[in-house]
């Protein structure tokens, strides 16, 4: 990819991707994040400056190969730091069974990449990055769960598009309870973003005061209290932030103050793993890595040659993907109305109004009227290439419309649905369904294999063959194709690539 460079250092907007990765040695200390400079930043009219900051430190923190002294790793009892498989069986004084919160599986790695690795760093993950989880502490790996190493890639999107559709969830639930108010009783039909999500149907019982019952059971895809959750294969984390703690807590055994305060959740000696700033710059980090592309738009670009053929199969496969019935839950397109992406979220349902360690983020810095921000359409520093014609693009950033709204392909409607026995989880420990999955974001999935929830799918094809449940009829459809239409599909699928301009894969 030597036809063209990433952003020149003097526009002040290439951050550390274009000085390289960093191998981070054991001994460099990592200094943590100050929430309250962050704040303090954005406080005196410098979000920029309070953006870059978190973005360089989220980087650095990603990267970073943590050490014992910083406290990585448990203590698992026998004397082991890490595990691969989950340990309930150990339940002496301080040993894994006795982690606060309760451990769901390792510790496992000393970065957050050992695992985010492939095809680049920030990526997914092979199936020996595959993590083991035991939440209910089991011991018993006929019930254990298996799970795939998803990318991190402009993970600003999904969480945006959860808030916004969250927001229109909201008021059609507030519609519908003051209906009641009036006429005694309503049912809405819920929908955000053109995606259903099942009926609200709302009784009053007191007339004054009006008093609700609020009937959920008609929901489908989400939760009871409307929250889109766009992260983990099971749809169960609404924020970047609350993953992150809980990533950091299982995969790197690194507790953040946070979760559990001036404890030592994990009795390795260390406490304070992580800062709440730390926290801040993973997750703005990772909102502004740079999102996935197609190949066809870096041939459109000038960046790529794509043969015709292969265009051709592409155009062809996208229909196939409508027709077929894969486009109703894989929804190729959504619009933002505000591409602005804040931490904390100023959304009811994205930010922490207690820690888990039971503080108040306020008193840490982290408050909802100076979030550090960015705007999704121009902001991010990757990906900022020059084109033959000597323009720069912003292929880092979300996409826009005519209008300058962000329009993003991320390929899901963020709902759970049943994918049938075959692909089911051997267990239900978080009460989701064991047979429930969020429909996975195809976003850069050409590039993320192997595919499904525990990496079973060695090829697309075998990822497509593997819908059972609701995806059942689609999934048959796709089987009742001629062989030139499913290898059509399967060219529009390696279409949605992972991309680093300056990195050759
Ligand atoms: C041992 C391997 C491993 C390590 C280390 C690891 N992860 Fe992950 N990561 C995973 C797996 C597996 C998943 C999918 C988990 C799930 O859905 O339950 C995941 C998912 C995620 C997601 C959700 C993405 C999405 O779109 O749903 C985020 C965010 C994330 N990891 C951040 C991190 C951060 C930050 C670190 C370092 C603090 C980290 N991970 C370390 C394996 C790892
Ligand atoms: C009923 C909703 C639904 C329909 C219809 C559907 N999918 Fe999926 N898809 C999902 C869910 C849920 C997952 C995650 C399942 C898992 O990992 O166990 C998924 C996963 C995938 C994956 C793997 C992604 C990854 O990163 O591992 C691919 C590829 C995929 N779908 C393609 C398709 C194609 C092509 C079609 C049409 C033939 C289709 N899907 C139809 C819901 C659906």
């Amino acid at each position: 990819m030597s036809r063209f460079s990433r952003c020149p250092m003097a526009l002040g907007l290439c951050l550390s991707l274009c000085i390289g990765p960093r191998t981070a040695q054991a001994e460099e200390a990592v200094e943590p994040v100050r929430q309250q400079l962050l704040n303090d930043l954005v406080a005196n009219g410098r979000p920029g400056a309070a953006f870059k900051h978190a973005f360089e430190a989220g980087d650095a923190l990603t990267e970073f190969n943590f050490a014992a002294e910083q406290g990585v790793g448990a203590n698992i009892g026998e004397g082991r730091r890490f595990t691969r498989f989950p340990r309930a069986d150990l339940k002496g004084p301080g040993e894994w069974a006795r982690h606060f919160p309760e451990r769901e599986g390792g510790a496992n790695a000393t970065r957050c990449i050992s695992c985010h690795s492939s095809p680049i760093a920030n990526g997914a993950g092979g199936v020996a990055m595959n993590v083991v989880l035991d939440p209910n502490h089991t011991g018993d790996p006929k019930l254990y769960l298996e799970r795939n190493t998803t990318p991190l890639f402009a993970l600003g999107i999904p969480q945006r598009l959860a808030e916004e559709m969250t927001l229109e969830l909201y008021r059609q639930r507030d519609d519908a309870r003051f209906a009641a108010c009036e006429a005694g009783a309503s049912t809405v039909k819920l929908t955000a973003k053109g995606v259903s999500f099942g009926t609200l149907s709302v009784t009053r019982t007191t007339a004054t005061p009006c008093v609700v019952d609020i009937e959920t059971s008609g929901l489908t895809g989400i939760d009871a209290d409307l929250v889109v959750r766009p992260f983990g294969w099971k749809g169960n984390h609404a924020t970047l932030r609350s993953f992150t703690r809980a990533a950091a807590h299982n995969e790197l055994g690194l507790q953040g103050t946070e979760l559990v305060g001036g404890a030592d959740g994990d009795f390795d000696g260390v406490t304070a793993e992580l800062s709440v700033g730390d926290m801040t710059a993973l997750t703005i980090y990772m909102a502004a890595l740079e999102r996935p592309v197609r190949m066809t738009e870096l041939h459109d670009l000038g960046l790529l040659t794509l043969p015709e053929t292969q265009a051709r199969a592409i155009a062809a496969g996208e229909d196939r993907f409508a027709a077929i019935g894969c486009a109703s839950c894989h929804t190729p397109q959504m619009t933002l109305n505000d591409p602005v992406f804040r931490e904390p979220s100023l959304v009811p349902g994205y930010f922490d109004a207690r820690f888990p360690d039971g503080s108040d983020p306020t008193g840490h810095g982290l408050r909802r009227d100076t979030p550090v921000s960015f705007d999704m359409r121009v902001d991010q520093p990757n990906n900022l290439v020059m084109l033959d014609t000597g323009k720069a693009y912003h292929l880092g950033a979300l996409e826009v419309d005519s209008e300058g709204c962000g329009v993003a392909h991320w390929f899901t409607d963020f709902k759970r649905h049943d994918m049938g026995a075959a692909l089911s989880d051997p267990s239900d420990p978080m009460g989701i369904g064991a047979a429930m999955f969020l429909t996975r974001s195809l976003a850069g999935v050409g590039s993320t294999g192997p595919w499904l929830h525990d990496g079973r799918a060695t090829t697309l094809n075998e990822a497509i063959l593997a819908h059972g449940g609701e995806a059942a009829q689609t999934r048959d459809g796709y089987v009742a194709l001629p062989d030139e239409a499913r290898a059509e599909l399967v060219a529009f699928l390696e279409n949605l690539i992972i991309y680093q301009a300056d990195a050759t894969h």
